[in-house]
């Protein structure tokens, strides 16, 4: 794979960042370049990887667990000690703010350690022995095979590595391919890659995903297929596998949370969680709040508090002391968040916070819009990006309403005082989604939790252990007991 010197064609990388020029103009800036690879690179990887998978004893997928740990600390050592690097390219290549940037390094490098720690504890280490009428059975857990891993462009080292790395630990060879916005980052770890782990093991490939990523699933070589990313992509590239029903997925998808605020919620407590969980890393999280639901005997004063909170908050380059709100991936993105609050208008609500809406060049101010109805494209489409759709509601039905006609299932979060109305809506709910937080805002983390979502949010469950399990099967090696090998 392209871990290798590279002297073909290299491709710019653009920052979100745009920096004032000498004639005043704020332009993109150009923070350095990957290779440019194709499909001829992509095959390589291919080749390489499915070569060290089925290499015989002694190679990665059989080498002892104990080996492969070893492997892994090397690398995490190696990781380590680039830091600084890495965290600044984190904050350079999607502006998220620096002390963001380094949660998401030490979250990952933790992750790492809690899988190593983890893997002592799974069944995998040739010691489980069942004997069941008369049959002795060694259970081990064995790895899929060649798995293609694709992480998302907002935590592009960690949810790149909360599917990687279990699955490279677990034998697993890996084709993998970096996010367009958070591709540099992972130059500081390349020779990391290359000392810590055998040859094919990992195979980074470089390029356009739409060109490469169909001719590795064409192939029909790839055992397991991991994406966290959107459900339409996630749905069309499983279908160009010829064994579409035999390819392992292991996905993180869409998601439209909402969040429930009964009258009798403590406002302040629901204004702080969901200004956090709405608009932290400017609603960029797969687990963002992307839909307030709010009694609408408490709408007025959750909102005005709602926009006193964000009027507080910090626009500014991720590098700012105290900054929230910083600039978005690419103009695309402004240019589809103003669409949202344009269309929204147009079909009756109205920004409810000044200069709500407005855009720089990246810069996008976080627009509360309300009251949000059925029919705006705020309703149901993930906005993923600095905008707060509000809708009220008068009946506890319309709101759990909203939450069970979604195609989306990953999380919701409930605002109330009182524990027995709680308790009536969480267990319909966590039928619903695969998570209901009470009185807080929706998120991933601690990340020992299980982390999945139902419908089209999910397929396959992520966490330390279950994604151990996720990118491994458990398979046995079994024999007839006889009076010599009774002992
Ligand atoms: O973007 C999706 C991530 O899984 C969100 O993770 O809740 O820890 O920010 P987080």
């Amino acid at each position: 794979g392209q871990l290798k010197p590279w002297n073909g064609p290299r491709q710019a990388v653009v920052s979100p960042i745009h920096l004032r020029g000498p004639d005043g103009a704020l332009t993109p800036v150009e923070i350095g370049s990957v290779p440019q690879g194709g499909i001829a690179e992509a095959q390589e990887a291919l080749e390489a990887a499915v070569a060290a998978y089925d290499s015989g004893r002694g190679a990665w997928p059989t080498m002892p667990v104990v080996e492969r740990i070893a492997c892994m600390k090397s690398f995490v050592a190696q990781m380590v000690a680039r830091r600084r690097e890495i965290v600044e390219l984190i904050m350079w290549e999607i502006a998220k703010t620096l002390p963001d940037s380094e949660k998401e390094f030490d979250r990952t490098v933790e992750y790492i350690r809690a899988s190593i720690d983890a893997l002592r504890d799974l069944d995998n280490d040739n010691s489980r022995f069942r004997v069941v009428e008369g049959t002795i059975g060694q259970i081990r857990r064995t790895p899929l095979g060649v798995v293609l891993c694709m992480g998302p462009y907002n935590y592009p080292l960690n949810e790149t590595f909360a599917t990687l790395i279990p699955a490279l630990i677990m034998g697993n060879t890996m084709v993998f391919k970096p996010p367009r916005f958070g591709v540099l980052l992972f130059q500081p770890l390349l020779e990391a890659f290359r000392s810590a782990f055998p040859p094919g093991v990992i195979n980074m490939v470089y390029g356009k995903g739409s060109e490469i990523v169909p001719h590795l699933l064409e192939s029909g070589k790839v055992t397991a297929l991991t994406l966290i990313g959107s459900s339409k992509v996630a749905d069309h590239l499983k279908k160009l596998h010829p064994k579409v029903n035999r390819l392992r997925a292991i996905l993180g998808l869409d998601a439209k949370n909402a969040a429930i605020v009964l009258p009798d919620a403590d406002i302040e407590l629901a204004v702080k969680e969901c200004l956090l969980g709405a608009l932290s890393f400017n609603g960029q999280r797969c687990t963002a709040l992307k839909m307030l639901i709010v009694h609408r005997s408490i709408a007025d004063r959750f909102l005005e508090r709602f926009v006193e909170e964000l009027d507080k908050l910090k626009f500014g380059m991720p590098w700012d002391k105290g900054v929230s709100i910083t600039p978005l991936p690419d103009l695309a993105k402004t240019a589809y968040m103003t669409e949202c609050v344009e269309d929204a208008k147009a079909k009756g609500a109205r920004v409810v916070n000044a200069g709500g809406g407005e855009s720089s060049a990246t810069f996008f101010h976080p627009a509360v819009v309300y009251p949000v109805a059925e029919g705006m494209k705020l309703y149901r489409e993930e906005q993923f990006g600095p905008i707060v759709p509000v809708m009220p509601f008068d009946d506890i039905e319309t709101a759990l309403d909203y939450v069970i006609t979604s195609d989306h299932g990953q999380q919701v979060s409930i605002f109330s005082a009182s524990p027995e109305l709680v308790g009536t809506l969480v267990d319909p709910l966590v039928n619903q989604v695969c998570r209901v937080n009470i009185n807080c805002q929706c998120q991933r983390g601690p990340d020992v939790f299980p982390f999945t979502g139902r419908k089209d949010s999910a397929e396959g469950t992520l966490s330390v252990t279950d994604a151990l399990r996720s990118f491994s099967i458990r398979s046995m090696i079994a024999t007839k007991k006889t009076e010599s090998n009774e002992a």
